[in-house]
């Protein structure tokens, strides 16, 4: 696709932080004390942290200048007057309530919308959503388009199939659907983006039958590069003129600043609806703060806004998206199958293709996890069997994880193509005696999330099963 490897990085390094690449053997002694569970591996011991995109990158020179403009003042700062023009401008919509993170908006907002027994279809619910509409009595459904499942090479795999939506909206009735959403980018199906027509479509279809239709869009800017590259008619447009029409079809949006405001904290809802404003506010009051601080401080508001501004520009988003293709395209070389093609923030290593000899109740995604760790301080999170496998914490039945993924998130300007050849460098070796990764067990797990703390264990001689 490019020319070159991929855009140089549009930015030079200001401040550093050292970063270390421990011996093999105190690898070996950490993965042991952590129970091969790399959540529960100290930050200080991992060389390249691909855990998540979420709060983890890095500020520029603006926004560590915005810090100094924070007013901290308990009610009206002025930091919040320059956040609200931001969000105003970008979303078009007239309220705008920070919220320190993207799960208090969720909360906040399902609490004033659902009532027992309502559904909330989306493209694919996030897990914080998919909790957050759980937690209130409601129902999360995703509808997915057929393409998501497959490894087509096509753009939008993150839409939503319409059709069904429809049949779902007459079967179950409008007025049990409070709510209609949509992930831009689509962060569970693999960060896929999300069409304009298939906004639009979905727009006019909730207007129609009376339902609000809301973005969950905390990596918007990515969905806005990724419509201006593949999707007709917008090749001439600006990033922001992009986003404003993609919000101009929602009635409002939940927001995880974490990642396109580029900011280690902050989130917002924006809405036009007065009456829902009020119940909200009468909420977030209670639980994070005055609604012109929404349990953050001055400067992290005046980052975020700050934060906001730069996510539009299109030579960052060019090398942001193109930095995840290339990190993909070295990936495959070295050997390990991806979800194709790739998304706007991360890496998906399709586990259960590369180590088909591990059976799924063997973890293959955890497996590759730990390797990573073990080859080079690499740390990623397996999206499998461990965090969606087991029992049903609340039926008891057996659940089936859809894929065995193994998810290398990329934090916003942190990594520079080096790192990423380096990581790409440890799968090639891993591939070289990936027959010989062994499958795992799990030791102790609560009942929820178990992914987070459960203790594991490499499989005896004796314990080994072939997939
Ligand atoms: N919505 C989406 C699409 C997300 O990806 C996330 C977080 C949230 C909502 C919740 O936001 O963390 O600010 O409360 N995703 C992170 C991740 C944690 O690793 O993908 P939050």
């Amino acid at each position: 696709m490019h020319d070159y490897r991929h855009p140089a990085e549009p930015f030079r390094i200001k401040s550093v932080e050292s970063i270390r690449l421990l011996s093999r053997q105190e690898r070996l002694r950490i993965l042991q004390e952590a129970r091969y569970n790399v959540f529960k591996i100290k930050a200080e011991d991992i060389y390249i942290d691909l855990l998540t995109d979420s709060g983890t990158g890095a500020m520029s020179n603006e926004q560590w200048a915005a810090l100094m403009r924070g007013d901290e003042s308990y009610a009206g700062a002025r930091s919040f007057y320059r956040f609200e023009k931001t969000v105003r401008e970008i979303t078009g919509k007239k309220f705008i309530i920070p919220c320190h993170q993207g799960r208090v908006a969720e909360n906040v907002f399902f609490s004033s919308v659902l009532k027992a027994g309502d559904y909330v279809p989306n493209n694919t619910h996030f897990d914080t959503t998919r909790a957050n509409t759980q937690h209130k009595g409601g129902i999360a459904i995703d509808l997915p388009c057929p393409e998501a499942a497959t490894n087509e090479q096509i753009p939008f795999k993150g839409n939503i199939d319409v059709e069904r939506l429809e049949s779902f909206i007459e079967k179950k009735g409008a007025d049990k659907i409070p709510v209609v959403f949509m992930t831009v980018t689509n962060n569970s199906s693999g960060g896929q983006p999300v069409s304009m027509a298939n906004i639009r479509e979905t727009s006019a279809l909730c207007k129609k039958h009376g339902i609000r239709f809301y973005f969950d869009c905390a990596r918007f800017a990515e969905n806005a590069y990724f419509i201006k590259q593949s999707e007709p008619g917008y090749q001439d447009k600006s990033i922001k003129e992009i986003a404003q029409e993609m919000f101009s079809y929602a009635d409002g949006a939940l927001m995880s600043a974490k990642k396109d405001g580029l900011a280690n904290i902050g989130g917002f809802i924006a809405l036009n609806d007065d009456g829902l404003r009020q119940k909200i506010i009468e909420l977030l009051i209670i639980i994070e703060g005055f609604p012109t601080y929404g349990g953050m401080s001055g400067r992290d508001i005046d980052a975020m806004a700050a934060g906001l501004q730069e996510v539009l520009n299109e030579e960052y988003l060019a090398y942001r998206v193109g930095q995840i293709e290339y990190f993909g395209s070295i990936i495959e070389q070295a050997g390990a199958p991806i979800i194709k093609p790739t998304g706007g923030h991360a890496i998906f290593i399709d586990a259960g293709h590369y180590l088909p000899h591990i059976p799924v109740d063997q973890f293959p995604g955890q497996s590759l996890t730990v390797e990573l760790y073990r080859e080079g301080g690499v740390r990623a999170v397996e999206i499998g069997s461990l965090m969606f496998g087991g029992l049903d914490p609340v039926t008891g039945e057996k659940i089936t994880a859809p894929r065995e993924l193994v998810r290398l998130a990329v934090p916003r300007r942190v990594y520079t193509g080096s790192h990423l050849e380096y990581v790409a460098d440890c799968i090639a070796r891993i591939t070289k005696r990936k027959n010989d990764l062994r499958g795992l067990k799990i030791i102790r797990q609560a009942a929820f999330l178990r992914h987070f703390t459960a203790d594991m264990a490499p499989l005896k001689e004796e314990e080994i099963k072939v997939g």
